[in-house]
This record gives structure tokens, C-alpha cells and sequence, in this order.
């Protein structure tokens, strides 16, 4: 079941100035939720890259930033609130360059590399398998480990795979208790390489499938350990490259792969994370929305290969991707993130709850201090992004039955080359049931200007008293959270809700995003 959405009026997004009060509706129908919104769709991203592990994520134990075993506690405690279902590693383009041995045994034995793709930063491999493996279990997540096709051999894979979860007596299993860990761990994601057609190796994709073939014949289920095996997918509007793996693949895998941000392009300034106009952050929205069309396109080629829709598409690189901030390490991708970034989290949000028959997992790039992060760090300092809120905003939908809405509101009709005549509903929403039967709806009013009265028709005999929500939003689009000013930009309460005769009134201000629990 899909969001069905009534265009009522169009018009420029550059004629979006005046303040006024406008209106919406949207009727929700409790009855009519069937798909459950899997948990993985908050997934997270985290790669040896910038300073996302080093810095981001750990420390080391010796460090004078307090840690729990080495993991910075102040993230450690930000995104255990988070509850992050799976979190995807070492890469990303690193990856296909990351030798597992290298990151194993005692920490001064480890071998350094140069990390090509990022900069030529000097890894020392001191995160390594045993490190990510034990902070996804302390974290609660499922690990994806995203193995090395590029530059690696099967055996090499084939071997990673053995010492992770294998609890016989055999080679590797034997390895890593030497290493101090006695029982295996539990992978379920294994990822067989990342962009293949791109830093996973420039492979067409009739080489790459069979290759894909191959190694995963040799990745093997140890001892009640049952791999969900992904293969690289697409980047964005190559359709050919889903259907050319859905044919020769199909069900050999469990999950294809699918990488979307929202770049203005490829070469030059990608602009500035942190100054930009109106008519930036309409562009931004048109473009993020437009993954909408990017999912249907994939889902439709998988559908003709894949009625039953037993191979999962996954999401598994998402996000903005700004020009770097002034002053930083180039190659590192280390982005603020303003109010802006907020919208496209909660918008893209939005579009994947509707596609969850097929799309089972999405994971924002990245974790901490690259691209659209949830957390930055400077030092012993650090600060929760616009979108980190929208992630615990969020979070209610994690497992819990989709429900399908009617939304209807103004559309503007973004114009311009570069907005590709996009169409772009001032109001997203979004709305589910949780386990234990709390119907929560999240709202965002996408207008720069206009506060909007949104009338919320609640289902016949549904008992609801009041709504209690929360609210992101702030005075300009353009601010965010620094080190000076870590709560600039942050969740506060929100006020404005009425509930009578089976109609829910929400008052949203412009440029804000809400969520909000039925009781
Ligand atoms: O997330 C940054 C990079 O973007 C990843 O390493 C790569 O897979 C993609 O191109």
C-alpha cells in the first residue's frame, strides 16, 4: 500500500515568500496497515574514512576522551539511544581495499596501509574485525560486513566469513579464539564487494555478476549462522545494472544493493553544507524526493525477474553530500548539517516506509563525522546533527505496521534546468502502529514561509484523547549545531494539538518537522 498524495495547486518555489497560514489534510486508515516497517530502514554506515572510526567512533583504550573499552562513551551513549538496528562496515570504496588479517591479533603486530580513497590517510588498522564486531554487540545491532571483491581473493573472504562465525575446530575459528574471542559471532549481512561498477573495481555488470557467482558460493553458513547475502548494486539511474544481476544472479542472493545521495553532481562544487539560498533548499528537496521514482524504477525491473519479491533491495548508501568543510582534511568528507539535511532525513524516510515490501534496509552514509552524519566530533567535544533528532524522532516506526495516509496539500512546481520540472508536496507525512497498538505519525511542513493547519482524519472507532509530540525546527533553515552552540538546533515539545469527534488538528510552523503519538 502506497501514499496516495492530492495535488491541489501548483506553483514556483520562487514565489514562496509571503507568510500566511495554509492547510492540509491527511486521513489515515488504522485498518489498512499490512507491511511492517523493518527496523533495518534506521540502519547506519560507518567507514574507514576522515574520522569516522578514528576520532568518531574510537579512541583506544589509553585515550584521556573517556571510553568504554576504547569506543568513545559520549557517542557510544548517543546512539545506543538511537537504537541503530544494523550498521554496515569497514566501507564504502575502502572496502575493496581492506585485507581482514591486517586488522587482527595484537594491535602492534598490525600491518598499516594507505587508504587510497580517502585522502591517503595512514590506517594502522587498530579497528579492526574483533573491534566492530564487539561494538555492534554492545550497541545491539546487527553487523553487515561488506567483504572485499576489488582487490581480494575468495579465499581471503571465504576465510573472514570462517572466523566470524564458525565455532568448530576449525583453521580461522581457531585464529580468533588464539586472538580472545572464544564463541563465534553472529553475521548475518555480508556484503559481496561495493560499487563494483565504480572504486569496487570497474566491472561491467555480465563480469560482475559472475563473479558475484563465485565468491559467494564459497561464504559459507557455520553453525547455525545463516549469511543474508547481498550483491552490489546500482548507483542511482542505472536500471541496467539491476536487471543484468536480477537476471544472472537472482536468487542467488538474498539482497541487491542500491546507492542514491542527494549530490548536485559528480564533479565540482557539490556546495556548501552550510550557506545556501531558498531556492538551494528546494532544489535539495525536489532532489531527494526524487529517489521516490529511483526505488519504483529498481523495484519494477526486480518485480519482472522477481514476482514473489524474494531477492531484497537494499538501500545501502544514502544521504547529502556537500562540498567539505573549509579548513578540513580534503577527501575526508566531513559536512555540517543543518536544518536542511533534517528535511531530507525525514523526507526520504517517508518515501521508504512505502516501498518496504521490497526495500529492506537503508543505511544513511555515515555514522559519525562523514557526509550526512548523526554525530560530529572535535577533540573530547561532541554534537548531535538536525538529523541525529529526526533518527530519534523517528524511531517509534522501527518495527511497527505501516499505515498507508491520503495527504492532501500544496504542490510546487519546482522549475529550472537544474529542478528537472520536479513536483514537490509542501507537506510529507508518515504514519505506523507499533506492537503495542500506539499509532504515531510524522509530519513534515517542507514550506520555508507558511505554517500550515493540518487536519488529521482519524479512523472510524479509533479511542484517541490527545496527541503528544515533539517538534524540530529553527529560526532559519541554514543553522545547525556547532561546538560552540551544540543545542542550537534541537527537539523541544510540542504544543498545538487538539483532538475532537475523531479529527486531529495539528498546527505546524514553517520549516519544521513533528512527530506525534496518539494516546
Ligand atoms: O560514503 C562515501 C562513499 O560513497 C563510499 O565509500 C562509496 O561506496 C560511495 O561512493
Amino acid at each position: 500500500m502506497r501514499n496516495r498524495l492530492f495535488i491541489s495547486s501548483l506553483f514556483l518555489a520562487t514565489t514562496l515568500s509571503l507568510s500566511a497560514q495554509k492547510s492540509a489534510t491527511i486521513t489515515l486508515s488504522s485498518d489498512q496497515g499490512e507491511q511492517i516497517i523493518p527496523k533495518e530502514i534506521y540502519g547506519q554506515f560507518a567507514e574507514h574514512l576522515g574520522t569516522c572510526i578514528y576520532g568518531g567512533l574510537w579512541v583506544g583504550e589509553d585515550s584521556a576522551i573517556p571510553n568504554i573499552n576504547g569506543y568513545r562513551t559520549d557517542v557510544f551513549n548517543a546512539l545506543k539511544d538511537l537504537q541503530v538496528p544494523v550498521l554496515r562496515w569497514p566501507g564504502g570504496c575502502f572496502a575493496d581495499e581492506y585485507h581482514w588479517m591486517d586488522g587482527i591479533g595484537p594491535k602492534e603486530n598490525r600491518p598499516k596501509m594507505v587508504n587510497n580513497n580517502w585522502g591517503g590517510t595512514i590506517e594502522d588498522n587498530s579497528f579492526g574485525t574483533h573491534e566492530f564486531l564487539n561494538l555492534c554487540e554492545m550497541l545491539g545491532c546487527e553487523p553487515y560486513i561488506s567483504g572485499n571483491v576489488g582487490s581480494g581473493t575468495v579465499e581471503e573472504l571465504a576465510k573472514w566469513v570462517e572466523y566470524m562465525t564458525s565455532d568448530g575446530d576449525s583453521p580461522m575459528a581457531n585464529l580468533r579464539r588464539k586472538n580472545g574471542r572464544d564463541k563465534a559471532w553472529k553475521v548475518k549481512f555480508l556484503g559481496v564487494g561495493n560499487e563494483s561498477w565504480g572504486c569496487g573495481g570497474s566491472m561491467r555488470p555480465e563480469y560482475y555478476a559472475d563473479l558475484y557467482r563465485r565468491y559467494s558460493t564459497y561464504c559459507r553458513n557455520y553453525d547455525g549462522n545463516n549469511l543474508f547475502k547481498i550483491a552490489s548494486g546500482a548507483s542511482d539511474y542505472d536500471y541496467n545494472w539491476t536487471k543484468v544481476l536480477m537476471d544472472r544472479v537472482g536468487s542467488r542472493m538474498q539482497g541487491l544493493s542500491l546507492h542514491y545521495y542527494t549530490v548536485t553532481g559528480w564533479s565540482g562544487s557539490k556546495g556548501s553544507a552550510t550557506q545556501f539560498n531558498n531556492d538551494d533548499y528546494y532544489w535539495t528537496m525536489g532532489k531527494c524526493r526524487e529517489i521516490e521514482d529511483v526505488l519504483k524504477k529498481h523495484c519494477e525491473i526486480m518485480d519482472q525477474f522477481d514476482p514473489n519479491k524474494n531477492v531484497a533491495l537494499l538501500l545501502d548508501e544514502w544521504g547529502t553530500w556537500w562540498d567539505e568543510e573549509p579548513g578540513t582534511i580534503r577527501g575526508h568528507l566531513y559536512q555540517q548539517n543543518t536544518l536542511r539535511d533534517a528535511f531530507v532525513a525525514s523526507l526520504s524516510l517517508d518515501i521508504f516506509h512505502k516501498y518496504t515490501d521490497r526495500l529492506k534496509m537503508a543505511n544513511i552514509a555515515q555514522i559519525v563525522n562523514v557526509l550526512q552524519s548523526m554525530i560530529l566530533t572535535k577533540d573530547s567535544q561532541m554534537v548531535l546533527t538536525p538529523t541525529y533528532y529526526v533518527f530519534k524522532m523517528y524511531k517509534v516506526h522501527q518495527d511497527a505496521t505501516y499505515l498507508p495516509l491520503d495527504i492532501n496539500c500544496e504542490v510546487v512546481s519546482l522549475e529550472g534546468e537544474r529542478n528537472n520540472n520536479r513536483q514537490l508536496p509542501l507537506i510529507s507525512a508518515t504514519a505506523s502502529k507499533d506492537k503495542d497498538g500506539k499509532i504515531h505519525i510524522s509530519l513534515s511542513n517542507v514550506d520555508v514561509d507558511n505554517a500550515q493547519e493540518v487536519t488529521v482524519n482519524l479512523p472510524e472507532g479509533l479511542k484517541v484523547k490527545k496527541a503528544v509530540g515533539e517538534i524540530l525546527t529553527s529560526a532559519k533553515l541554514t543553522d545547525y549545531n556547532s561546538f560552540e552552540k551544540p543545542d542550537n538546533v534541537k527537539i523541544a515539545a510540542l504544543k498545538e494539538t487538539k483532538i475532537s469527534k475523531g479529527v486531529l488538528k495539528l498546527k505546524v510552523p514553517a520549516k519544521s518537522i513533528i512527530t506525534v503519538e496518539l494516546q
